[in-house]
């Protein structure tokens, strides 16, 4: 069986993704500090190291990948950026993992950004295990976060451990499993790695940890792996608590890399040939190279250096010579790699966001989705004489994956859409360097949109309707643009004929 796990951590903003990641490194030993690693001053000083090599190197691949190994399991830990810079990417790196972890905010349970992340999730059934982080802080009733979880997610939740009181009142964290209890120590009440087998547990307490034991759901592998129950893990980043538990849950319970959907087929790890689709492009921001570095997810066969793959965009087969393999600390040059394991491989904008890449070019990996923009924009050419050229660089950016790009029936403007605000900056900024292309970009009518399909007919008469609303995207498919997501809702309801889909497939 494979010893690869492929996961992404998905959370909101300050949930604690950035800690829990140091510290899942540091115990995968793939951060190798001098003396002790309890300094959080430290561990940033080696975060920037890190960050200034990538500088060097002219290519900012920070964190975009991170593989770590314990206990002879190999993980590999995919970003996926959640702040500012959230955009499509995020979406589509999920399209890439087998499980994925969700931190959660103790104090503040569900919030927006992590339950959008977890709808993508479910779209592929990946399996979810919970992470209720901050505990050493005064949260709220772990029961009431639980609640949250099932009924919000619709999710069943099945706690592994249960924190004895929280903030002040921290006593530590019973592990349900080994009925052992670990306790912060020292001055800095960190977690020294003691469990305590005989750890009389405060009478206080008895009552609710019995109600935590006896009233949810007893762990359920096959339910887990489909996605419908989420084991629930109790900790604290910052404290280094709860960590080595989460580590050895995924290495126990997440699965190994998974058949991947291919058309008809599913193309399973144990295939004797190297295939693998490409789910992010990330071009250099410096403008005297145009490198790009397209990652690759495995899906099968034992990749080596050098071996021929051919780009289902292309045709013709590519050496890939110098792929990157990426090791925390220093991406190293990959000689072999396995399914599961993701690759970067060097190109000059041959390879794109969809491709598969495989030795005997027969595969097409499906269900790489693009998703309903959240932000609509017309472009606005400054130079009238440019809409050849700027025609061409959103369908090449639009191929790219950057943005997404509509050209409504009615009028000659044409509208991009996009699920972060950076993708626009990106575009901007690559219509300029890249193109020659000045543009703005100006508010639409349109708050978000939904791809139709339906037999021919009821199509045309809901076309003819709806002319206003109604664009074409870059594969010429049917798009309905919607002024709010209550115009979603009532066109839904008014043609039941039709169907109207958030995600459409490459
Ligand atoms: P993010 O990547 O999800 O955005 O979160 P990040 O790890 O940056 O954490 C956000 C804030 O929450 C940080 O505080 C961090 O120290 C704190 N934090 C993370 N995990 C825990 C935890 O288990 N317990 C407690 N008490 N705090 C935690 P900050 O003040 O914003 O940053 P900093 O000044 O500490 O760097």
């Amino acid at each position: 069986m494979s010893n690869r796990r492929t996961f992404a951590i998905i959370s909101h903003p300050d949930a604690g993704k950035t800690t829990l990641t140091e510290k899942l490194l540091l115990q995968g030993g793939a951060i190798h500090l001098a003396g002790e690693v309890k300094a959080r001053g430290a561990a940033r000083r080696a975060r920037s190291d890190w960050m200034k090599i990538e500088q060097q190197r002219g290519i900012s691949v920070t964190s975009s990948v991170m593989t770590f190994e314990r206990d002879g399991i190999t993980f590999n830990l995919l970003d996926t950026p959640g702040h500012e810079d959230f955009s499509e990417d995020t979406y589509r790196t999920l399209t890439a993992v087998d499980s994925a972890v969700m931190v959660i905010d103790a104090a503040k349970g569900i919030e927006p950004q992590t339950r959008k992340l977890f709808e993508v999730c479910r779209l592929r059934s990946v399996p979810i295990i919970t992470f209720v982080n901050k505990v050493d802080r005064e949260g709220r009733d772990p029961f009431e976060t639980l609640d949250e979880v099932a009924d919000m997610l619709a999710l069943d939740v099945s706690p592994q451990m249960w924190p004895i009181g929280m903030g002040g009142e921290f006593e530590g964290i019973l592990d349900f499993a080994t009925e052992t209890v670990s306790r912060p120590e020292g001055p800095s009440r960190e977690f020294l790695g003691k469990r305590d087998a005989d750890a009389a547990i405060p009478e206080r307490f008895a009552d609710e940890i019995e109600l935590a034991r006896g009233g949810y759901p007893e762990f359920d592998l096959e339910a887990f792996r489909h996605g419908d129950l989420t084991p629930v893990y109790f900790g604290s980043a910052l404290k280094n608590f709860g960590v080595t538990e989460l580590i050895d849950a995924i290495a126990r319970y997440a699965p190994p890399p998974r058949p991947q959907p291919a058309g008809e087929e599913q193309i399973s790890p144990d295939r004797d040939e190297v295939t693998g689709f490409i789910f992010k492009v990330q071009a250099n921001m410096d403008p005297n190279h145009r490198d790009r570095i397209a990652f690759m997810r495995q899906v099968s066969g034992t990749f080596k250096r050098g071996m021929k793959l051919t780009p289902s965009g292309l045709g013709k087969p590519i050496a890939v010579h110098s792929p990157i393999l990426f090791f925390a600390q220093d991406r190293e040059l990959a000689d072999t790699a396995e399914a599961g394991d993701i690759i970067g491989i060097p190109n000059h904008g041959t390879l794109r966001v969809g491709d598969t890449l495989s030795e005997r070019n027969q595969v097409r990996f499906t269900g790489l989705p693009n998703f309903a923009p959240e932000i609509l924009r017309r472009v606005q050419l400054r130079d009238p004489t440019k809409t050849k050229q700027l025609r061409k660089a959103l369908d090449d950016l639009s191929e790219e994956g950057v943005i997404q790009v509509f050209y409504p029936d009615i009028g000659a403007q044409h509208i991009v859409g996009v699920v972060g605000q950076l993708q626009l900056e990106v575009l901007i900024s690559r219509l300029e360097a890249e193109y020659k292309v000045e543009a703005a970009l100006e508010p639409s009518p349109f708050a978000t949109a939904r791809w139709i399909k339906g037999d021919a007919k009821a199509l045309e008469e809901f076309a003819s309707f709806n002319r206003a609303n109604l664009a074409r995207d870059r594969d010429g498919d049917f798009v309905f643009m919607a002024k709010s997501p209550w115009d979603v809702s009532y066109q839904v309801e008014k043609n039941p004929e039709l169907t109207f889909s958030a995600t459409k497939e490459r």
